[in-house]
């Protein structure tokens, strides 16, 4: 069925609740495609990270991203090594392309990430004094964010800044911008994109802060303390990112996730989730019971996240099974493709995307 979109948002207006209650979520996520941002979706803003070679060489994922997504944000196109791979050059083409695509598609977009310890270019590591260091982050980001003012209204400005095992807010993940600057690099940040895009929202980006344990506990400390200490300083900063690559067996700490959600809310920041997947790869081959336990896992967390906060907007890191980074890092012993995301690798949607669809509902 073809509809224009400002027919086709009606009808998802008027027939949402017959939707809802007449297929199952996953069936209702395959016939609709809510026209995001829009005022009448009450919905949590659902999206997914892309690639601008899928897009380009992939119809049906094209098509999908399109149809099942409000918002949109680059797995690495906006990346330093992507779009700064030389001091003296910048190449903006798969950026720019996604940015296209989303306006085309009227999605909207977030940006990630301008101070990262990862996918740095080779000729960031020549950078030999503190003064070096400021001058091409700030240079970075003001090119960056004032090409697509206007268009990325969402950074992911500092991603992932915390040690894995932290003692405290100082415990900075070591990169040519903490060796340079120490943890004043992410103030530098954070300014700069303020000052280069004013109505910019600037998120901070973490993982691993939602399971049981002494080193998550740490990571929690920690995160609430860096907050802290970035509001004591006036440093702008909008919203936490929760990545959640979650791990079904880790066990999630509800108690301890809630009370870092209520501390980032008393702290008046927003809460995004930003990069949501199940990694299965010590998960059983049978299908129907890793993708139970897939969905149970994001269920388990999500249950207790909005119980404490409505997120501005749920991820995923990939809409489908066909392209997703798991397989890099977590690949499965018995040979057998990992199944992290919403949809399969022939995109159907699996019941992780009806336990996203049962709580972007939830709190409306
Ligand atoms: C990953 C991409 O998905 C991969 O394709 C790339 O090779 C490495 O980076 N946390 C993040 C993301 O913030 O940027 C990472 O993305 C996944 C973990």
């Amino acid at each position: 069925m073809t509809m224009s979109l400002p027919s086709r948002r009606k009808f998802l207006t008027q027939t949402a609740a017959g939707l809802a209650l007449s297929l199952s979520g996953a069936a209702a996520f395959a016939e609709s495609r809510r026209p995001l941002g829009s005022a009448e979706s009450t919905l949590i803003p659902y999206g997914a990270a892309v690639r601008a070679g899928a897009l380009a060489s992939d119809p049906t994922y094209r098509a999908t991203i399109a149809r099942m997504c409000d918002m949109i944000v680059p797995e690495g196109e906006m990346k330093w090594s992507d779009i700064h791979p030389k001091r003296d050059e910048y190449r903006f083409e798969n950026a720019d392309a996604l940015v296209d695509f989303a306006r085309q598609n009227h999605l909207g977009i977030r940006g990630h990430t301008l101070a990262w310890y990862g996918a740095l270019p080779a000729w960031t590591s020549e950078l030999a004094s503190a003064a070096e260091a400021e001058r091409e982050l700030v240079d970075h980001i003001e090119t960056v964010v004032s090409r697509y003012r206007g268009a990325v209204p969402s950074w992911d400005v500092v991603n992932e800044p915390l040690i894995d095992w932290p003692q405290d807010r100082s415990s900075i993940r070591p990169s040519i911008w903490m060796n340079r600057l120490g943890p004043e690099y992410l103030p530098i940040a954070l300014k700069a994109t303020a000052s280069t895009d004013p109505d910019a929202k600037l998120v901070l980006n973490e993982y691993d802060v939602e399971y049981r344990g002494a080193r998550f506990e740490a990571r929690r400390r920690s995160l609430i303390q860096l907050l802290r200490w970035l509001r004591d300083r006036d440093v702008p900063l909008h919203a936490v990112g929760l990545q959640a690559h979650l791990f079904a067996g880790r066990g999630i700490d509800r108690d301890g996730l809630q009370s870092l959600l209520a501390e980032i809310v008393a702290l008046k920041l927003d809460v995004l989730i930003t990069e949501l997947d199940v990694i299965d790869f010590d998960l059983p081959g049978k299908i129907k019971e890793r993708d139970a336990l897939v969905a149970a896992t994001a269920a388990e967390f999500l249950g207790a996240c909005c119980e404490v906060v409505r997120p501005k907007a749920i991820l995923t890191w990939g809409l489908t099974d066909r392209y997703t980074w798991v397989p890099t890092y977590f690949k499965r012993a018995d040979g057998m493709p990992n199944r992290p995301l919403p949809l399969d690798a022939e995109f159907k949607p699996k019941p992780l995307f009806d336990v996203i669809e049962e709580y972007r509902r939830k709190l409306t």
